[in-house]
């Protein structure tokens, strides 16, 4: 018997373009403001992912044409840093710091106050869709311990009491 191997982005019916113009034109700027264009692959992660809310699989095969890299050298670099997601997320991020200084300040109550009122575990969305949980690390606001990132606004000192006012400020 005989085993014969098959490259997957030939072997399967190619996928819907997920880059459009703009977006390509926004990489190529990108490009042009580093030394060489792989060099631009972590900033395009952030703009791809700021536009289109995830990086699905097509979006990092683009990217990695693009780029001169291979697929599988851009989901390496996808997949190591917490900031970039491949799965679809809610409208909002809620970020709970779990690093030392928010851990000792109660960051794990908090924690399960959002598990409870959202009804989900963290890497979860909810069923609305509005918000997606996650644990990070350091913030860089330890003396405002714990710490609550939700989008890009910083919740400082934040408190279980503080939770509905704050879900509800964040989804205005
Ligand atoms: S430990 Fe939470 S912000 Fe630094």
């Amino acid at each position: 018997m005989v085993w014969e191997t098959q490259d997957r982005l030939t072997a399967e019916p190619a996928a819907k373009a997920v880059l459009d113009k703009k977006l390509k034109a926004d990489i190529k700027a990108l490009c042009k403001l580093y030394p060489n264009k792989q060099a631009a692959l972590l900033p395009i992660l952030h703009r791809v992912q700021a536009k289109r809310g995830h990086l699905p699989d097509q979006a990092l095969i683009e990217i990695a044409d693009l780029l001169e890299l291979s697929p599988a050298q851009v989901l390496d670099t996808a997949g190591f840093y917490d900031m970039y997601t491949r799965q679809k997320r809610g409208k909002h991020l809620i970020g709970v710091c779990e690093s030392l200084s928010c851990e000792l300040c109660g960051s794990g109550e908090i924690l399960k106050a959002l598990k409870k009122k959202l009804k989900i575990e963290p890497g979860q969305t909810t069923k609305d869709g509005k918000f997606t949980l996650i644990t990070m690390q350091c913030l860089g606001a330890c003396d405002y311990a714990p710490a609550v990132l939700i989008d890009e606004t910083l919740y400082k000192t934040v408190t279980a009491d503080q939770l509905d006012s704050i879900l509800q400020e964040a989804d205005k």
